[in-house]
């Protein structure tokens, strides 16, 4: 058998015998000429068989192949810039093929299928094109996330999952039962992250966080991952440097290093080009006088009514997708009002009302990506407030000792995958960007 080798490298081994082992996405063709379309999870090939340079046996194999049907074909690579595949422009003339398995009918045709039976057959979508280009930039904005952190010297450190107390708020926590007391599914890293700080200065933690939250919405899951960056001695304004740099680095990356995948979904590259520094930095106040302004021009009486808003009332998806549409970058809004974010964000000195705190919207309506703000580093301040919010200062004790010995100014933010893959990839709901989807009716496959 010729060297195996993966379709992605196909170029490099132009009139060469080399064996490719796969799946058949497509079969096509008449009597003696047959062109299987292979997909081995790098890419995709041409495979062409000719009667008369086959064993008879195998080529009557290829002319039955059925969609799916796995397979470890050997032929020689020639250049045919007609060649459909990924990257395409070179195909393999088969003189060997084994069958592994014909798979049965497949259920996920060329034809056109409801959203609810694919994510019903999430198990199998996960091979059609689009969720591989998809899923594929997905890792590749994560991969360029903790490239730039790392550089930076930020230093991963894990956090834990099943967590004794809220991080973020009560009404969202899933509950655990940890041998016959209660526990939580970890809401965020945060509260971990800032004791780590004291320890290695610059950290952040990647993983899978958890919101019990009864959302339907096209921006909501049920169990998302993150990445929470946090620092020591960092002001919201040197926050807010570090998430540019990082988001602009991430668009990039895709751009450079994923290219026939936006070629795939068809995404706007100029859009994704137009992300570089600086972007606008805008506060709540000014954020909502610019809703109110435009909720003045509005006449449609539904979407009037969506986008009301008062001083003091946080952001719904409307109010964040007009905000982005204002900018063809991401925006800043920082100094939301202190009653509408979590417990431990810092209130701005003399305004006690708003707190030092940042949401990023991402631009062509996609709203919120990021969530930040300076954490209170005053113990008596942060205690009034967990008693203020009845969480019960027994569970956060260890956070509160923290305030204790040498507490420092610091700040971080939280940074959600699907929500940026959603927007990088021009996609109009989360689902698609994460594998196996947790939504408020959906928990299978
Ligand atoms: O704004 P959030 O709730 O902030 C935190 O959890 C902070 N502790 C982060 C930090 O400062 N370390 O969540 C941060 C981001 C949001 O901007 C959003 O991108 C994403 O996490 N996110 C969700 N993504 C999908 N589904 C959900 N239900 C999400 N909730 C938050
Ligand atoms: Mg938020």
């Amino acid at each position: 058998m010729a060297g195996v080798i993966q379709i992605k490298d196909i170029a490099a081994h132009e009139g060469q015998e080399v064996t490719l082992r796969g799946w058949v996405y497509n079969r096509t063709g008449k009597g003696r000429l047959q062109f299987i379309l292979l997909r081995d999870g790098s890419g995709q090939a041409q495979c062409v068989a000719f009667k008369k340079e086959m064993d008879p046996d195998e080529f009557e194999i290829v002319r039955s192949l059925t969609q799916e049907s796995s397979v470890i074909i050997s032929g020689a690579v020639r250049a045919d810039e007609r060649a459909p595949g990924i990257p395409g422009g070179y195909e393999i003339g088969i003189n060997k093929l084994e069958l592994v398995q014909e798979a049965q009918e497949y259920p996920i045709t060329p034809k056109e299928h409801g959203t609810e039976f694919l994510m019903n057959h999430r198990h199998l979508w996960v091979r059609s094109n689009r969720q591989w280009a998809i899923l594929r930039i997905r890792a590749t904005i994560i991969k360029a996330m903790r490239d730039w952190l790392d550089d930076q010297g930020f230093l991963l450190v894990d956090t834990p999952i099943i967590t004794p107390a809220a991080g973020e708020e009560t009404t969202t926590l899933f509950e655990v039962d940890y041998f016959g007391e209660n526990a939580f599914l970890a809401q965020t890293g945060q509260l971990y992250n800032e004791a780590n700080i004291m320890a290695f200065g610059k950290v952040y933690c990647f993983g899978p966080t958890f919101r019990a939250e009864k959302s339907k919405t096209r921006r909501h899951l049920i169990e998302f991952w993150m990445l929470e960056p946090e620092i020591a001695f960092c002001s919201l304004e040197e926050l807010m440097d570090i998430e540019e740099g990082m988001v602009c680095y991430v668009v990039a990356q895709v751009l450079e290093k994923r290219q026939q995948e936006l070629d795939i979904i068809e995404r706007d590259r100029d859009k994704l080009k137009a992300i570089t520094p600086p972007f606008a930095r805008i506060s709540y106040d000014d954020a909502v006088a610019r809703l109110q302004a435009l909720h003045a021009q509005i006449d449609d009486p539904a979407a009037k009514e969506e986008l009301a808003i008062e001083w003091g009332e946080d952001f719904g998806s409307p109010h964040e997708t007009a905000l982005a549409e204002m900018f063809d970058k991401p925006v800043f809004v920082y100094h939301y009002p202190t009653a509408v974010k979590a417990f431990y964000m810092t209130p701005v000195k003399g305004r006690s009302e708003v707190c030092r705190s940042v949401d990023l919207l991402a631009p062509e309506g996609y709203g919120e990506i990021i969530g930040g703000s300076e954490r209170i580093h005053d113990e008596q301040l942060l205690a009034a407030n967990i008693d203020e919010m009845g969480l019960g200062r027994e569970a956060y004790q260890w956070y509160l000792d923290l305030r204790k010995f040498g507490t420092v100014p610091h700040a971080g933010f939280g940074i959600g995958i699907e929500r940026t893959v959603a927007w990088i990839c021009g996609l109009n709901h989360v689902r698609e960007t994460i594998p196996y989807a947790r939504l408020l009716n959906r928990k299978y496959p």
